[in-house]
């Protein structure tokens, strides 16, 4: 008989999961992410064996706030004794709701050490991982993410949910790409709904789900207890506020003004500048590019904002080319112009 410890899966409607996405999801976008209604948040994947070597920056990865729970943080590894010692670090400093174990990471550095997807093509290995980790925190829910198999050759997710389920995990959150794919083409949500059917654990499915329509095929036509979003929250967090309205109201809410979106966005590097480590971080913006082309990218004009990105150094020049943008998309504009960039 199986104990599950999630309590939250079953307390949530249909619970929205925010993605992991490394270098994007840190502790305030999460924040932002929360704010707009995403019910679960995991952290991006921090390297087993970096935490029992003790590098602190990772913690500051790792770092989330009460008002985010429930919040999982999740780590990588090929090595069973280290997956489970640097859980034990884990759940003793920052006691996150559960640990997940990345199994889908389709990286070449991550690969190479036989972690992430490569565990897809060692089940022995990831077996013996799970339990070491299970037995290492009894007290904490130990979740697994996988892709569907490593090519379309050797599809492989019913095997390895399976495993999860036998070795101890409470929960597992299946990315319906194979690693070949990467993130191109199509989720197989058939595969995802399989495995969900089989399995007596939760399943949350995750690739592609950009709209309150998919959320709502999913939960009618699949067994998966959750979605998480992954991309379409990066460009706009707003999608988990959008989809939550439209499932209770069936229509969508107002759009958030232009002006709004610039607000969150300025707030948003602001934030993350002054959290950094580094001191020289804290004025200069050109670290933060990626993160600001990312928020910037479902705004009209979106390919000019990211050239003109290029120019700014201070986060007083980010607020100019802020106005700029709103002085040209006038807010008539601005909402006719949402679906073209
Ligand atoms: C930039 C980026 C970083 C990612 N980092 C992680 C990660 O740290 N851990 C993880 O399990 N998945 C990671 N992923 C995969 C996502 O969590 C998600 O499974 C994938 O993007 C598919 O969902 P989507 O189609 O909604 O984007 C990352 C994806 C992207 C685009």
């Amino acid at each position: 008989m199986i104990e599950i410890m999630l309590d939250w899966i079953s307390k949530s409607q249909y619970p929205l999961f925010l993605a992991p996405m490394a270098r994007f999801t840190d502790t305030v976008f999460r924040q932002l992410c929360k704010k707009q209604g995403a019910d679960v948040m995991v952290t991006e994947f921090v390297q087993a064996d970096a935490i029992i070597r003790g590098d602190d920056r990772l913690w500051e990865t790792v770092d989330f706030t009460e008002s985010q729970r429930p919040m999982g943080v999740q780590i990588f590894g090929s090595e069973p004794t280290n997956m489970a010692e640097a859980s034990k670090r884990i759940v003793q400093k920052i006691k996150p709701d559960f640990i997940d174990i990345n199994c889908g990471c389709p990286a070449d550095r991550i690969t190479s050490m036989n972690a992430g997807s490569s565990l897809l093509k060692d089940p022995a290995t990831l077996g013996k991982i799970i339990a070491s980790v299970v037995s290492a925190v009894p007290n904490t829910p130990v979740t697994l993410k996988i892709r569907i198999g490593w090519d379309d050759r050797s599809i492989n997710a019913h095997e390895i949910g399976a495993i999860a389920e036998s070795e101890g995990a409470q929960m597992l959150t299946i990315h319906g790409r194979t690693k070949a794919q990467g993130y191109q083409g199509d989720a197989n949500w058939p595969v995802i709904t399989a495995v969900a059917s089989n399995l007596k654990i939760p399943v949350i499915g995750n690739g592609s789900i950009a709209s309150a329509e998919d959320v709502l095929k999913i939960k009618n036509e699949t067994n998966c207890a959750g979605v998480m979003i992954g991309r379409a929250a990066l460009g706009y967090p707003w999608i988990f506020r959008d989809i939550k309205y439209s499932l209770r109201t069936g229509k969508m809410p107002k759009p958030i003004s232009l002006p709004e979106r610039w607000r969150t966005i300025i707030d948003y590097t602001e934030k993350v500048m002054l959290r950094s480590y580094s001191k020289e971080r804290h004025l200069d913006i050109k670290w933060m590019r990626p993160k600001v082309i990312a928020l910037t990218k479902e705004l009209p004009g979106s390919r000019k904002i990211r050239t003109e990105l290029g120019k700014v150094i201070q986060i007083d020049d980010l607020r100019k080319l802020a106005d700029l943008h709103i002085q040209h998309f006038s807010e008539h504009n601005y909402f006719k112009s949402r679906n073209q960039k």
